[in-house]
């Protein structure tokens, strides 16, 4: 199952992430979390030790590697590089695992549209098409705001793509933005998860504000993930509401999955 997680800044994108991989986990699930954040933290949202975060390298910023897989050095404009370079090692040589998830960063690489065409984000692209297309596992990915690394190709393979808001007039917003841009790739699926809920007012709020998007389901605003970040643990093992809101998560996602 291929899950691909967005929103606004700051609204929960990779604590919705974190958990979901933990719930994927427990259910017996092989789990390949993704960090495409410019300023990756899924680690620390994971409970990740810091020996193991700091062995952990965005695959933008493996120079040696893009050029072996390309013939390219990164940052290189113009020129011959080959634009479907091998990748379907890097998972296994690159990610690092904790708690049964597995976690790979890719860095930061302007991947949008036919505006990037450089050696990094060639490897980038075909790894998430490679992850997306290819891996028989549970695959999440944390990306930050938008749908950008995702392509045409790879947008059949989103089994549900998650756009995660607060009970907010700005993320609903940015929310409505994403949905079309989404839609432009022609990605299904689409649900909103609602972030940081103190009440039933929030959660009405959200359900009524939706441009359009089934909820498929909500986490709490729960003080846990502050004191998560703070202790470096992981947030599901630290909060029983937020855990069983994201195993709620991945029952709602099963169903999905079933329903085709
Ligand atoms: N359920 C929650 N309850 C309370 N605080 C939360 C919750 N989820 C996230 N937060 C807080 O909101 C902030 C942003 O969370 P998080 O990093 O998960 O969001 P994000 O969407 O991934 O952000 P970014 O866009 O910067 O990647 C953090 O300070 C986090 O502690
Ligand atoms: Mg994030």
């Amino acid at each position: 199952m291929k899950i691909a997680v967005t929103g606004k800044g700051g609204v929960g994108k990779t604590t919705l992430t974190a958990l979901l991989a933990r719930a994927f986990v427990e259910k017996g699930y092989q789990v390949l979390a993704i960090d495409a954040d410019p300023s990756p933290c899924l680690g620390q949202a994971l409970g990740f030790p810091s020996d193991l975060v700091a062995r952990l390298e965005p695959i933008a910023r493996m120079e040696a590697l893009i050029y072996e897989r390309t013939g390219a050095q990164p940052g290189s404009i113009g020129g011959y590089f080959k634009l479907n370079p091998r990748v379907d090692d890097l998972p296994d040589q690159f990610a690092v695992e904790h708690d049964g998830v597995r976690l790979l960063e890719l860095g930061a690489v302007e991947m949008g549209g036919a505006g990037c065409i450089c050696p990094e984000s060639a490897v980038l692209r075909s790894l998430v098409t490679h992850l997306l297309l290819r891996r028989d596992e549970v695959v999440l990915l944390d990306l930050y705001a938008g749908v950008e690394h995702l392509g045409r190709s790879t947008a059949d393979a989103v089994d549900a793509m998650l756009i995660v808001v607060e009970p907010t007039v700005r993320s609903l917003a940015t929310a409505a933005q994403i949905k079309k841009l989404a839609e432009d790739l022609r990605l299904p699926r689409l649900f909103l998860v609602g972030s940081k809920v103190q009440s039933d007012d929030d959660r009405s709020f959200i359900t009524a504000g939706s441009p359009g998007l089934a909820v498929l389901g909500f986490l709490s605003a729960d003080t846990a993930v502050r004191q998560a970040d703070r202790t470096s643990a992981a947030v599901y093992d630290i909060s029983g509401r937020l855990r069983s809101e994201a195993q709620a998560l991945v029952q709602a996602l099963a169903r999905v999955r079933a329903e085709g």
